[in-house]
């Protein structure tokens, strides 16, 4: 990241956000995990770059998002924002490190922001943490909420199916949002809900909605960096569009590597000292 007197381009800001939605502008973001990637995304103009806790998935291989911790969270997110110079930059607050007590929640907020240099964290659940959450916009943190399929509670949920499909759930997150509103987040995402809810929801906060899988009238949209890139052939998803095929590109490339080397093609002349 530049440094305090930079004046490269604009850095966008969580209360940008709320511009963004009343002008009608789309917000775009993407995951990343690492320095390299997240500079390349940046590059490519993206408004948010999420430290996604999918990082569990994307980086370790982990069925889950329940591993991963506080301390790997802070290492994935300082690498992002090191290299980000226009995108806001969240980093996701992983499992267990809110679940204890609010103050615990506010102490772990407070250090991924002071340990990392990211812009503002995500936090998955309804109005049970909104309390919280308010406690921790007033010590000057901005926070992205997480409705719907919320993957740290996939074991309370038995899958990562479709959520609030029936009239009672979808209620329940409407009033989530609504608390989430009031209680100062800058967005909430909202994962794998009917399109319909994710409009009404959209139309019932003041706050930003970025959609995974919730069709196309929430705010913004976000997407597994991985997965729009192709990078598994497997991860096919009714909701995922992949914009490349990284998996042959890299393999292809990989491969004919390989090739040079076993042929002593690899390095030539120009390529020795
Ligand atoms: O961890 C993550 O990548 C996420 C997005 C899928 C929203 O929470």
């Amino acid at each position: 990241m530049s440094g305090y007197l930079s004046t490269s381009k604009k850095k966008i800001t969580a209360p940008l956000f709320f511009e963004m939605k009343r002008n009608g502008e789309k917000i775009s973001w993407l995951t990343a995990y690492d320095y390299t990637t997240a500079s390349i995304i940046d590059a490519g103009g993206v408004d948010a770059i999420l430290v996604g806790d999918s990082a569990s998935n994307v980086m370790d291989g982990n069925m889950t998002t329940l591993p991963i911790t506080v301390d790997e969270m802070i290492y994935h997110a300082r690498s992002v924002a090191r290299a980000v110079n226009h995108a806001l930059v969240i980093c996701d607050m992983p499992f267990g490190s809110y679940q204890v007590s609010e103050e615990d929640g506010l102490r772990n907020a407070i250090r991924i922001m002071k340990e990392s240099g990211v812009d503002a964290v995500k936090i998955e659940g309804g109005a049970e943490i909104a309390p919280m959450i308010k406690r921790m916009v007033d010590a000057g943190i901005p926070v992205s909420g997480h409705l719907g399929l919320t993957p740290q509670s996939v074991h309370k949920f038995g899958g990562y199916g479709l959520r609030a499909k029936d009239e009672d759930e979808a209620e329940k997150l409407i009033a989530d949002a609504k608390a989430l509103d009031d209680a100062g987040c800058f967005c909430i995402v909202l994962e794998k809900v009917p399109a319909a809810l994710a409009q009404k929801v959209t139309e019932s906060v003041s706050c930003a909605t970025i959609g995974i899988g919730a069709g196309n009238c929430c705010d913004g949209q976000v997407l597994v960096y991985a997965d729009m890139l192709g990078m598994n052939p497997s991860f096919k998803p009714k909701f995922l569009r992949k914009y490349a095929d990284m998996y042959n590109v890299m393999t292809s490339a990989i491969a004919q590597y390989v090739s040079d080397v076993k042929s002593t093609d690899f390095p030539n002349e120009s390529e020795s000292y």
